[in-house]
């Protein structure tokens, strides 16, 4: 079991597959872009694996396979799959911005992926473009239903809610639940270095949910685990559900059970907090398992209790430096 320093036992991992992407989004990818990575700092499939095996070894039960976009990276199918065949893991779910689903949908599942999640910010193509700098709406609503015709469900839908940008889409996207059975989460717009992050920008989760209530009765869903960031709503007499991620305004860091592995090979503790350790050079240095293994109990001792309050001071540096397209979400 992987314990820190506050008891939280670490028990999901998210890897990073890829720095690269395929998309531009406003609030991710800073606007001079990233330098990507040299091909061999990126870890292999190999590497991957065995990194995995030993996280599993200290008790990390589900993997998301994130990015970047991970469908981008070459042969993400095979890689799928032997995250999948590691011993101890029981649950391999992957985020994605759909662009390519379509055509991976299937292959991943019969190669095992657990669930999807799929980024979708706008229902309009003039502000997807905007959003992401693609054309690629289409391609994503054809990539969701493939990933539902792969047999995929309860597929989520990721929003990042900006305000004076998509904070008018809430009833589309409460349609779009219940149309195709999806649960769609709104995340609060959390600032990282480089992106169009303002505080006019943000909008807290319970503005959206009184909005909501205007209109519809909302029923809180039970969450299905303690350490989902989400807390979702049903609307009586329609499909699918409707949550939000309010890691801005009301932190869920007591119960948050993640650690960030990135292409790289570095270890993350958390998503806001200026700390990694480097597991690729001691892999290639011939570190063994056990040793991988005390370093990422050693990385794992450098959570801190909660992120700072990001209304307060962003201009922190370290907010400034953190990059979400190389933590990948
Ligand atoms: P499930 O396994 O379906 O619960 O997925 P998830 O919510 O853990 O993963 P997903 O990649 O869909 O994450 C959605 C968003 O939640 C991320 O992009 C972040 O915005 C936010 N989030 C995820 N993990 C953390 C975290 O550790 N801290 C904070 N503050 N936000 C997080
Ligand atoms: N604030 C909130 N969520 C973000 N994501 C990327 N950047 C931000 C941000 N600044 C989300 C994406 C994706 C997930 C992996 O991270 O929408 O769903
Ligand atoms: Fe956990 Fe850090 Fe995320 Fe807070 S910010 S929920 S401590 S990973």
């Amino acid at each position: 079991m992987i314990t820190d320093l506050f008891g939280r036992a670490l028990d999901y991992l998210r890897v990073s597959v890829t720095d690269k992407c395929n998309l531009r989004c406003a609030y991710c990818m800073p606007a001079e872009g990233v330098s990507l990575v040299p091909h061999r700092a990126v870890l292999t499939f190999e590497e991957i694996e065995r990194l995995v095996g030993v996280f599993a070894s200290l008790g990390v039960r589900k993997v998301r396979v994130t990015g970047g976009e991970p469908l981008v990276r070459r042969g993400i199918v095979d890689l799928v799959g032997r995250i999948v065949r590691t011993r101890g893991i029981e649950s391999v779910p992957m985020t994605t911005n759909g662009l390519l689903l379509a055509q991976y949908a299937r292959s991943l599942k019969d190669a095992g992926l657990s669930r999807l999640n799929v980024s979708l910010d706008t229902l309009k193509e003039d502000r997807f473009l905007e959003i992401t700098g693609n054309p690629g709406l289409q391609a994503v609503l054809a990539g969701l239903r493939a990933g539902r015709a792969a047999g995929f469900d309860r597929i989520k839908i990721n929003a990042v809610l900006i305000r004076g940008f998509n904070d008018d889409e809430l009833f589309d996207f409460a349609d779009l639940a219940d149309e195709c059975d999806f649960d769609v989460r709104f995340i609060e717009y959390m600032p990282f270095g480089g992106t169009t992050w303002e505080r006019g920008k943000f909008m807290p989760a319970s503005e959206a949910v009184a909005r909501l209530k205007e209109k519809f009765p909302l029923e809180p869903i039970e969450k299905r685990s303690s350490s989902d960031p989400a807390y979702a709503f049903r609307i009586p007499g329609r499909k699918g559900s409707i949550g939000f991620i309010a890691s801005v305004s009301e932190s869920f860091c007591q119960s948050c059970t993640r650690l960030r592995l990135t292409a790289e090979g570095r270890l993350i503790p958390c998503l806001h907090a200026d700390v990694s350790l480097d597991l690729r050079e001691p892999m290639r240095k011939g570190a063994t398992d056990e040793e991988l293994a005390a370093l990422i109990q050693e990385g794992a001792r450098l959570k801190p209790k909660a992120h700072e309050d990001f209304l307060k001071d962003f201009s922190s540096e370290a907010a400034r430096r953190r990059k979400m397209i190389s933590i990948g979400g």
